[in-house]
């Protein structure tokens, strides 16, 4: 591990030590993250060329936790604007003693193709990479859903919306069954779900009200309107009506189901307000615990990195 670019083809125990050490993290009376010198002297870069709310700052914040130094490029002032190349780029930073990229990129691929041309001292860590994988997100999903239901043996989860163009659905139903939950169900329309994705290990369905029958956990997902030609872009109040998650329709999953959404949130688009904002959601509870995740995946990078 000495990158962490996707979950696909991590072990079981791989995952549950990345959330075991990020419990570690937590305080256990205000769950708050103390500050611990773990990482002091290291130089860490946040290159985002996607924009991002939370995954860059709690990024930056986890750094900081472990106290190293860390800075995010605003890719938009930087000299890419003027033709500078992306491996150009990432050979500057590199002569400024840099220890770790955490990477954010419209294309598929972008992490893993710096990771191969990076620096033999230099780890890699994918924020998110086109429709591929955003394998960070999914493991602070994971985190959430023991932190909230324990064992992920008898689970079933629904992943719902727009799977197709979503790179928090590919890494969190990688994770969900690396880790063995009872079933992950996919509920979408024929339109938003990829060609292979009976190769995905979910069972799927195509109606949200009889796909949310006997469900622990619901995972919405944003529709990417950014991802999709204007030909295919479905009507917003269309596609609420049928996929939106309302009170009512939270009432067919089980009783104590939690709502789980990775943001940004389209109120009235895919899920309701009274439902984003209301007893079952643990959408901030998400953001929160990206901190420690965050934390315990660059420690365990850089600790591989030093070969301890
Ligand atoms: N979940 C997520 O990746 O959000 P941001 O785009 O704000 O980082």
């Amino acid at each position: 591990l000495k990158h962490f670019l996707t979950i696909e083809g991590l072990d079981k125990q791989l995952l549950l030590e990345i959330l075991d050490l990020a419990d570690s993290f937590v305080g256990s009376e205000d769950r708050r993250i103390k500050k611990i010198p773990l990482l002091r002297g290291k130089s860490i870069v946040n290159l985002f060329f996607e924009n991002s709310t939370r995954t860059r700052t709690t990024f930056e914040l986890a750094a900081r936790r472990l106290s190293a130094d860390v800075l995010s490029m605003s890719i938009a002032t930087s000299s890419t604007s003027k033709g500078e190349s992306l491996l150009d780029t990432i050979r500057n930073l590199e002569a400024m003693y840099v220890d770790m990229f955490v990477v954010r990129h419209g294309i598929s691929g972008a992490a893993h193709f710096i990771a191969q041309h990076a620096a033999s001292h230099v780890s890699v860590i994918n924020a998110g990479d086109g429709q591929h994988a955003h394998p960070t997100q999914a493991m602070l999903d994971m985190f959430t859903i023991r932190q909230m239901k324990g064992d992920f043996a008898n689970l079933k989860v629904a992943v719902v919306g727009d799977i197709l163009h979503s790179r928090v659905a590919r890494s969190d139903i990688q994770a969900l069954n690396t880790l063995g939950v009872a079933e992950v169900r996919v509920i979408a329309p024929k339109t938003l779900l990829p060609a292979q994705v009976e190769t995905m290990g979910v069972t799927v369905s195509h109606d949200l009200a009889d796909g949310l029958k006997d469900i622990d956990v619901i995972i919405m997902l944003r529709l990417q309107k950014e991802r999709m030609s204007a030909a295919l872009l479905p009507s917003e109040s269309e596609y609420f009506k049928c996929f939106g998650l309302t009170e009512a329709r939270l009432k067919i999953a089980k009783p104590d189901a939690i709502v789980m959404h990775p943001g940004p949130i389209n109120r009235g688009v895919e899920i309701d307000s009274n439902v984003a904002d209301g007893p079952q959601s643990v959408i901030l509870k998400q953001v929160s615990n990206g901190i420690a995740i965050r934390m315990a995946i660059m420690a365990m990078v850089m600790q591989k990195q030093e070969g301890v």
